[in-house]
């Protein structure tokens, strides 16, 4: 019996050099040591034994399981290394080879005007409002001191979606709104950014186009604060050496009214191609709220004053970036789009 077990512990080293997977290993130890395994078929006869031979037997058992059981390991190891070697191999991983880095994007140039809009009026105490882009007749134009049949509505040729709802032509309905929603507390002091409709189309107008709103209401506000808020933001926005000019002008919201010139940031007011000789650029529509618009928000116009501007960002874009035609920010051309 002795020289059975040792003939299989012999036979079993020398086919473990033979399997060449880790299935065919796998199969052998079941072979071998499983349940019906033909080491273990030499210990169910250990019942034929006398109690003294027994335990030698049992002995000489253990030991060729242990030591099949070291070979064991060892030949695993073996196969597991040469299986990841060969797969390495096939798999011809090359690491020396340099990464593919991802193309990183970064935001429009409408988006960057915007944020710097925002970040300069939030510095200086105002806050961010929005408002709906599909508005009724009533905040679009009415509540503006635009009534019906008033002829300053020809400046905004609109897109209609029934009688009383449109696309807003200007963020100003948001004035309104603001109002609205903020009475009675003071002070009022929002801008609005946000897309506007109209239906204009050349090299510079678009159909949809981005204006920023703001609007300032509380006890005392005069025309020289609306003036020192537009000359700081112009300065932040232009450069510390732009001067702005007032020029009397009308919108039916605001009373008096005035379009905001800025120095021009070319060529310092000299004159040049860009201002058209005058040394002057257009950049916004302002004035002191009309006391019928602020009563429309809600709002005692005998207590309270306030002022208002609108500005259009594309022109903004334009101006800062040198481009010449608006509906490049609009065709969303990769080749132009890098440039920012
Ligand atoms: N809403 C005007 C437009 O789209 C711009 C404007 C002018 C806004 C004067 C204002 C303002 O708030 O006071 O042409």
């Amino acid at each position: 019996m002795k020289q059975e077990v040792h003939r299989i512990q012999e036979e079993t080293l020398a086919e473990l050099q033979q399997v060449s997977t880790l299935e065919a290993l796998q199969e052998l130890k079941v072979k071998v040591l499983g349940k019906k395994g033909s080491l273990t078929a030499q210990l169910r006869k250990m019942g034929g034994l006398s109690p003294e031979e027994r335990p030698i037997f049992g002995q000489v058992v253990n030991e060729t399981r242990d030591i099949l059981e070291a070979a064991w390991i060892r030949r695993e190891e073996e196969l597991s290394q040469t299986a990841m070697l060969k797969q390495l191999e096939e798999e011809k991983l090359d690491i020396s080879l340099p990464g593919v880095s991802l193309p990183r994007g970064h935001q429009h140039p409408l988006t960057k005007v915007i944020e710097e809009i925002e970040e300069i009026f939030l510095g200086m105490g105002f806050q961010i409002a929005e408002g709906p882009e599909i508005e009724s007749d009533y905040y679009n134009f009415e509540a503006l001191n635009l009534p019906k049949d008033h002829p300053a509505r020809e400046m905004q040729d609109s897109f209609y979606i029934t009688e009383e709802i449109l696309l807003r032509t200007q963020t100003s309905p948001v004035q309104i709104r603001t109002m609205e929603k903020q009475r009675p507390q003071l002070p009022v002091k929002i801008i609005c950014p946000g897309k506007v409709y109209r239906n204009d189309d050349d090299a510079t107008h678009s159909p949809m186009f981005h204006q920023v709103e703001g609007l300032m209401v509380d006890r005392g506000i005069r025309m020289s604060d609306l003036k020192g808020i537009l000359l700081s933001f112009s300065r932040m926005m232009f450069g510390e050496s732009r001067e702005i000019r007032l020029r009397p002008s009308f919108f039916p919201f605001t009373e008096p009214s005035a379009e905001v010139d800025v120095s021009c940031m070319l060529c310092g007011g000299a004159g040049c191609r860009i201002c058209k000789g005058t040394g002057w650029i257009e950049i916004l529509g302002s004035g002191m709220v009309h006391p019928r618009v602020l009563e429309m928000g809600g709002y005692d116009s005998k207590e309270l004053t306030g002022f208002a501007f609108g500005m259009g960002v594309e022109r903004i874009a334009m101006l800062k970036y040198g481009i010449e035609d608006m509906r490049l920010l609009f065709d969303n051309d990769l080749r132009f789009l890098q440039q920012f």
